[in-house]
């Protein structure tokens, strides 16, 4: 008969056990929500892609950052959805646009809220690109365009400046233009914003994981794909180099995205770094865990708590996900 060495069951005996030997925790203080804002009054519209998530008016917007605050949701990321999109994506920095105003309004109404903004342009352009598109003319019938980054840097700048003059707390750069950490940096820093941080979308994967979002966000592309500037999704070692890169370029948190089919690279990011990480769980892994608990095939509550304390055990400090609200709310009855 063999019997064991080591019993690894004896800490697993009951609850009072378990707790005192758990490792990870999941807490409210490190969730952000991302939120979708429009223009227009009095909507709150269920986004068809990811049941549970809205397009938010400024009116309605408000409140909701008002529920969440309640709840003890620290901060909010926002996206603009405008009315107008044009070649160059002039929406994104106009000092009047979707996101500038909400981030004054939440500001005023409720200043606790950390308001962090996603910087791009492809929810602002015709083409759905998150950069400037060279010889455009021509790139409809032959597909043969470039995304251009150098000339997108100064808008990207411009947008990133644009938020934090309207009150952001942060911004977080989603385009994954080469440079652009430091020149959003020595732009904020030129305008006395030095204090404002920047969260860098730093490691984001060519994600088929961002489809719902783009439903949502209606930045789909029109022509071509974001692979020309997004990271192929069969690299780990490009992805230390990126954040190597943002790092000595001046960003203060680092993202990866999305999370869960890139828990290795959170956890490299973080071993090897050492910084504050950010995973987002993104929409198509929320979609996912919507669609198979509308079925009534898995439990949600349990199934989205043990998805995002993975995300922490990878190494993530914080997570940007749909699911804070409800977790946050999970997270309250249980204590
Ligand atoms: C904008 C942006 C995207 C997401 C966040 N910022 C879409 C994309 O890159 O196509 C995706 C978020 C999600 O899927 O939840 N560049």
């Amino acid at each position: 008969m063999y019997f064991p060495v080591s019993r690894l069951r004896r800490t697993r005996q009951n609850e009072k056990l378990r707790k005192m030997v758990r490792e990870t925790y999941l807490q409210v203080d490190k969730f952000i929500s991302p939120l979708f804002v429009v223009e227009g009054n009095k909507i709150k519209k269920e986004i068809t892609t990811l049941p549970g998530q809205y397009h938010f008016s400024l009116d309605m917007l408000v409140r909701e950052v008002e529920d969440l605050k309640k709840i003890g949701i620290p901060a909010v990321l926002l996206f603009g959805i405008p009315d107008k999109k044009d070649e160059i994506g002039s929406g994104a920095y106009d000092n009047k646009g979707i996101v500038q105003e909400a981030v004054r309004l939440i500001k005023k109404k409720v200043p606790e809220m950390m308001v962090i903004t996603d910087v791009c342009l492809c929810e602002y352009t015709s083409h759905g690109h998150c950069g400037l598109i060279k010889s455009q003319a021509t790139s409809h019938k032959s597909q043969v365009y470039e995304v251009d980054n150098d000339a997108s840097l100064e808008l990207i700048a411009k947008t990133a400046l644009s938020h934090a003059e309207a009150g952001a707390d942060m911004v977080a750069p989603s385009d994954m233009m080469d440079g652009r950490i430091g020149a959003i940096r020595s732009t904020l820093d030129d305008s006395g914003l030095s204090n404002i941080p920047i969260m860098s979308y730093s490691v984001k994967y060519a994600s088929a994981f961002y489809g719902p979002f783009r439903e949502a966000a209606g930045s789909t592309p029109q022509f071509g794909d974001r692979r020309s500037y997004q990271m192929d999704s069969s690299n780990a070692q490009e992805a230390l180099r990126e954040v190597m890169q943002d790092l000595d370029e001046g960003a203060d948190i680092i993202m990866v995205k999305p999370a869960l089919s890139y828990l290795d690279i959170v956890k490299k990011v973080k071993s090897d770094f050492d910084v504050p990480v950010a995973a987002y769980n993104v929409s198509g892994e929320y979609a996912m865990v919507k669609a198979a608990a509308m079925k009534g095939w898995i439990d949600e509550k349990s199934i989205t708590l043990e998805i995002l304390t993975s995300i922490r055990r990878a190494g993530a400090d914080i997570i940007i996900t749909y699911h804070a609200k409800d977790a946050a709310k999970w997270l309250k009855e249980e204590a």
